[in-house]
Formats: structure tokens, C-alpha cells, sequence
């Protein structure tokens, strides 16, 4: 008998959005073993790498090398970020699955982080989406910034759904509203997802949250009660722009998965599983990582009594 589907898809972005602000450079096989471990945990879907300039993110210069190194897993989509053409002929060429374009609500942010307008992006994503659907890859496009920008600051909502409509204009398969850091709270959130999944099905809507004003989690059930369903979280709790001041992590996988099944959420993921793989991050990476749950262990790893509380035998 096959598990019940579960009732929340978590989708791991450790290995781009973590690695990618990590200063230490993580090696080519240590990053294919993390992907394969994640791979045999049983994600629906994993965020191998990014496809961007090697000036821009250095520590993801090894993009190609990593999609070629890792394990197929079936049934898990191998996703690249790419913010041009060039990263979508280089991802494709790469045999991602799916990719995932990134263009800021905050045309600052934007510029930050991508050296592009909005126009020329838009016009990037149009040439990308015919590539994308030529070579039988899933296209995913991301609206970064869309809580807030750390220039800018709140973003309306109207842009945000303006910028959900050309997405869907151009054919993509998947949006993502992201919190690129951490400026979304609950009362936002139940009004932009509530509205945006009157134009974008439950399972093509991803979010995704940091927690740097630890509202990451109050968020992610924020977005559930409305609607969400599809959710990006990183082992750990590593992540963050490098080209958002004050960025940093996503909401940690383990953490997440740990809040759903407290509260009844099947997620498909097994949370001793994730600890122990999360517990081996702070040697790859080189530091303690925000993560709660790997440190303080799953709510049922009990310890045994005091010696004075215990009976005569
Ligand atoms: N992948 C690899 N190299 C790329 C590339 C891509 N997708 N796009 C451009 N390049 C290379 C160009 O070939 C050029 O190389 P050269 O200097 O050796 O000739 C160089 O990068 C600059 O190209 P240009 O088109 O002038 O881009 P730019 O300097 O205006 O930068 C981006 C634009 C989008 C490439 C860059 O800002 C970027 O990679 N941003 C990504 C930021 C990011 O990943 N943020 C976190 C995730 S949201
Ligand atoms: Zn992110």
C-alpha cells in the first residue's frame, strides 16, 4: 500500500540558495553527495544550481559539473535558477528538468542583483520560455522581492499580481512569490496568496521565505491557512541573496517538515532523516547553521529520567 499524497510539497533549495552566499567553497563532489542524499530522502524537487554569471555568485561556479555528477532520482524534478538566455541554453544544455527564472518585484532589486530592467527581463523570459518548451523542460519563474525590498520596501500587490499575469502570458509552468528577506508577515500573506491562486492553481504556486526577521515560519502557516501548498525551504536554514543587504536564510527544511508533522501535515519527508543529513552540514559549510530541530532533536526523543527520579528498580 502506497503513503497517503502528502498535504504540503516542501522543495529543497539548500544546494543553490544555500550555497550560494556561502563564502567557503564547497567542492564539486560535496555538493553532488549533498544533492544525492536529499535525492534519497525523497524530494518532489531539488534546486541544484544556478546557471549566472561566475563573477556574480563564484560559489556556484560549478553549475555544469554538479548537474552532471548527481543521481537521477525518479520522480524528483532537478531544477536550475537562470536569470537570462545564457543560463537557459547552459541550464538546458546541463539537462535540467525545470527552470527557474528570477526577475525582483522592485525593478532596484532587480538591477541589484541582475544588472537588468524589468523590460529586458520580460524580453529574456519570452525567448526562455520557447526554449525551455522546445526542449521538453519545465519553465518555473520566480517573482523575488515580492514581500518587500530591502531598497525599496513594501511592494504593492497590484505589481506583484501585474507581474504574475505576463508570467503566465508567456506559458510558465510555476510561479514562486518570494520573500527574498524576510519582509513578508501573516496578514500580507493571506491577502497576495488568497489572490494570486485565483490565477494560479494550488500546485503551481510555490513559496518562499526567509527568516530573517523570524517570521519564516508564522508565514509559511500563514500561507497554508490561505491556500499555498507548495512551499521552498533549505536544510538547515542556510540561504540568502548576496545581493540583498541583511539577507539570510530560508526557512529550514527540518524545521518546517518538524512544524507539519506536529500539526498533522503529512510533507512524505522523514524528519530523523533530514536531522542526521543536517547535522553534517556545519563541516561542509564551516559553520553552525540557524537550524533549531537538528540540534534540539524530533519532539518524541525523549531522555531518560534524572537518576534521583528514578524508582528503586
Ligand atoms: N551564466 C554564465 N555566465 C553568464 C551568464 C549566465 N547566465 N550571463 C552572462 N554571463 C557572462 C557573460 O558571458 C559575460 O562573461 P565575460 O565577462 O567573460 O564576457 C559576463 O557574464 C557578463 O555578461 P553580461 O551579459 O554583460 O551580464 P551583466 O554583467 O550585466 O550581469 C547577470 C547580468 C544576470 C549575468 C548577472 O547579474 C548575474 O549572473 N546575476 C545573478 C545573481 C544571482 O544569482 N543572484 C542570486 C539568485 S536570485
Ligand atoms: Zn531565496
Amino acid at each position: 500500500m502506497s503513503a497517503a499524497p502528502p498535504h504540503i510539497v516542501i522543495q529543497e533549495v539548500a544546494p543553490r540558495d544555500g550555497l550560494q552566499i556561502e563564502p567557503k567553497w564547497v567542492k564539486t563532489p560535496d555538493k553532488i553527495k549533498l544533492i544525492d542524499s536529499l535525492s534519497a530522502i525523497g524530494f518532489a524537487r531539488i534546486e541544484v544550481s544556478s546557471f549566472v554569471s561566475p563573477a556574480a555568485v563564484p560559489s556556484l561556479r560549478d553549475a555544469a559539473e554538479v548537474f552532471a555528477g548527481v543521481t537521477r532520482r525518479p520522480g524528483t524534478v532537478y531544477t536550475a535558477l537562470i536569470p537570462n538566455r545564457r543560463g537557459a541554453e547552459l541550464a538546458l544544455a546541463a539537462r535540467a528538468d525545470e527552470l527557474n527564472f528570477v526577475m525582483s518585484a522592485s525593478e532596484t532589486h532587480n538591477r541589484a542583483n541582475m544588472n537588468m530592467t524589468h523590460a529586458r527581463s520580460l524580453a529574456a523570459l519570452a525567448e526562455i520560455a520557447e526554449l525551455a518548451h522546445e526542449a521538453g523542460a519545465l519553465l518555473n519563474a520566480t517573482i523575488a522581492t515580492a514581500f518587500g525590498c530591502p531598497f525599496e520596501g513594501a511592494q504593492p500587490f497590484s505589481k506583484v499580481l501585474d507581474i504574475v499575469e505576463r508570467y503566465l502570458a508567456v506559458g510558465v509552468d510555476g510561479i514562486t512569490l518570494a520573500d527574498t528577506t524576510g519582509m513578508a508577515n501573516p496578514n500580507q500573506l493571506t491577502h497576495l496568496v488568497s489572490a494570486a491562486l485565483r490565477l494560479v492553481p494550488a500546485d503551481e504556486l510555490t513559496l518562499h521565505f526567509h527568516n530573517t526577521r523570524g517570521l519564516g515560519l508564522v508565514n509559511a502557516l500563514a500561507a497554508y491557512d490561505a491556500g499555498a501548498r507548495r512551499f521552498d525551504a533549505a536544510l538547515g536554514g542556510l540561504g540568502g541573496c548576496p545581493f540583498a543587504p541583511g539577507a539570510t536564510g530560508n526557512i529550514c527544511t527540518e524545521d518546517f517538515v518538524n512544524l507539519c508533522h506536529e500539526i498533522g501535515l503529512a510533507t512524505g519527508l522523514k524528519l530523523q532523516s533530514l536531522i542526521d543529513l543536517s547535522r553534517r552540514l556545519p563541516e561542509l559549510v564551516g559553520h553552525e547553521v540557524p537550524g533549531q530541530v537538528a540540534k534540539a532533536g524530533r519532539a518524541c526523543d525523549l531522555y531518560p529520567l534524572p537518576e534521583r527520579l528514578r524508582g528503586p528498580g
